[in-house]
């Protein structure tokens, strides 16, 4: 007559990049066990996949909670009736979370961990990708490396319609458990590299921006309804394709986060030179420093 002897989660990686899919855990009540089992997954898959969960709204935030403080969102909003933890996101047709991002970077202290439930699925496409950052720092060359680890930058809100709503973060961010290093900008929120003129923050950005979603860093998830994805949001950046029509309804919670360090800024942030007119856009980095600063 043997103990129950408990059953170790199947798990399937989905890339040689990122993500895994779990099952074996049953997510709609977790034990102290589960969530230090997920925590061990995250850092290493980044992103775990559990089909067929079908959380009520109570159990996606007791599953939230489980893992800590949950953030109320500034911006998005929730599902008729709460919980206000609980951002939901509908679309019949593409355009909503279409665009690479971290979630909510431009917060002072970013969310750690996203997790999100598949609602209903369009019958084709609405797929989304996440994309490893610790991969796309790792492949750049030693002088740019160097240079980056060096380098802070502004993130704003503005693509939620809050331009004021600024934080100000490292380009590379360490990972405060693994001790690795990651890239921390992305397309929707990363607005200017600090140190550096307009022109070189522009080109620089839209370099660091298509450099950190290339296809060998990311991994593309096809959702079925009732599943559930919860990524590490400190290391990915992640984005919805949009090639589908028919009713696509997720549901998110966020566990609040920590302060992302790095490097402390290698250069003083830039000034015009003295020989030049000041430019607007050079103007607007020291209002904008400052706004961000207030809110830190
Ligand atoms: C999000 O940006 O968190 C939403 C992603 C999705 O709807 O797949």
């Amino acid at each position: 007559m043997g103990h129950d002897l408990p059953v170790a989660p199947t798990v399937r990686p989905l890339s040689n990049a990122l993500g895994a899919e779990v099952t074996g855990i049953d997510l709609t009540t977790v034990t102290p066990d589960d969530v230090a089992e997920v925590r061990a997954l995250l850092l290493e898959h980044l992103v775990c996949f559990f089909p067929e969960q079908r959380l009520t709204r109570d159990a996606h935030v007791a599953l939230g909670r489980a893992f800590g403080d949950l953030e109320v969102n500034p911006n998005l909003p929730g599902p008729e009736g709460g919980p206000r933890e609980m951002v939901e996101l509908r679309a019949s047709q593409g355009g909503i979370a279409d665009e690479w991002h971290t979630d909510v970077t431009f917060l002072p202290s970013p969310s750690v961990m996203s997790i999100m439930h598949m609602v209903e699925c369009p019958p084709i496409g609405g797929d989304t990708m996440w994309s490893n950052q610790y991969l796309a720092y790792e492949d750049l060359s030693p002088p740019l490396r160097e240079m980056l680890e060096g380098l802070s930058a502004l993130h704003d809100a503005e693509p939620h319609g809050k331009p004021d709503m600024k934080a100000h973060h490292p380009v590379v961010r360490v990972h405060p458990e693994t001790g690795r290093r990651s890239l921390f900008v992305n397309t929707q929120f990363t607005r200017r590299i600090v140190e550096v003129s307009h022109a070189e923050s522009e080109a620089l950005l839209a370099f660091l921006k298509a450099w950190s979603i290339q296809d060998r860093f990311c991994v593309r998830y096809a959702w079925t309804p009732g599943a559930v994805a919860i990524w590490d949001n400190r290391v990915t950046q992640h984005h919805v394709v949009n090639d589908f029509s028919g009713e696509r309804i997720i549901q998110r919670v966020t566990v609040l986060g920590d302060v992302p360090t790095g490097e402390a800024p290698r250069w003083d942030p830039y000034a015009p030179s003295r020989r030049g007119s000041v430019a607007r856009h050079d103007t607007v980095l020291a209002r904008d420093l400052r706004a961000a600063a207030t809110l830190d």
